[in-house]
């Protein structure tokens, strides 16, 4: 299972990749916001730091300006993968992208009947968001189960993004499931790191090897 980072802020970004264990990075208008420095060139700065999938939003309603955005973003940068939303005038441009072989991410995909529309519209990676379903009452996992059984049993080229992490149950699941990629949030690859037995056994071990004697 590949690892994205869900975040646009470069420190968090940089700190995966140093970890060495960076396969891609995914954006969205909301993170974007939050780092106070204009989209297009923060974008370059995360493609500096990843050579991987750099996962950027379209913001067109309608096809002709989603494909002319993408075209953009995959002049610019050939490992930008350009998020479509999943709506009518986006599944069109995603269609004619694939056509062009331009990689396209469909994002806000809550059904598995949208996600078997975005991998016949040709999209290179589908990102179902569990964590806003499960915030309202619908087990979002069981979406994720759903896709991967559906694209399974047709061989469906798109991969599945599992998006919306909340915690690190969420990519022990995705992990289970087979999903092909989990992007977590900077806080949430924080405790995927962290186990308290791993704190303690470590300060047992320092704390027993100041004891042995010096030779
Ligand atoms: O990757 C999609 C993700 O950013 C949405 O997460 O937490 O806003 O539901 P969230």
């Amino acid at each position: 299972m590949k690892l994205f980072i869900d975040t646009a802020n470069l420190e968090a970004i940089k700190r995966v990749a140093d970890l060495g264990l960076l396969d891609g990075v995914t954006t969205n208008p909301t993170l974007v916001s939050r780092e106070k420095m204009p989209a297009d060139k923060l974008y370059d700065e995360i493609a500096k730091v990843c050579s991987g999938p750099v996962n950027v939003e379209a913001v067109n309603q309608d096809a002709d300006g989603i494909v002319k955005e993408a075209r953009d973003f995959h002049k610019r940068a050939p490992n930008f993968v350009t998020k479509v939303p999943c709506f009518e005038e986006g599944l069109k441009a995603v269609r004619r992208l694939a056509d062009e072989g331009i990689t396209t991410n469909m994002t806000l995909v809550f059904s598995p009947a949208q996600a078997i529309l975005v991998a016949k519209a040709g999209a290179g990676y589908c990102s179902p968001f569990i964590g806003r379903l499960d915030d309202i009452s619908h087990t979002g996992m069981d979406l994720i189960e759903d896709i991967v059984t559906i694209y399974e049993n047709y061989d469906y080229d798109a991969e599945v993004v599992v998006a919306s992490v909340r915690h690190p149950l969420h990519v022990v699941e995705a992990a289970r499931i087979g999903a092909d990629v989990v992007t977590v949030p900077p806080a949430v690859i924080d405790k995927l790191v962290k186990h308290p037995l791993t704190d303690v056994g470590m300060k047992k071990f320092l704390d027993d090897y100041a004891k042995i004697p010096k030779g």
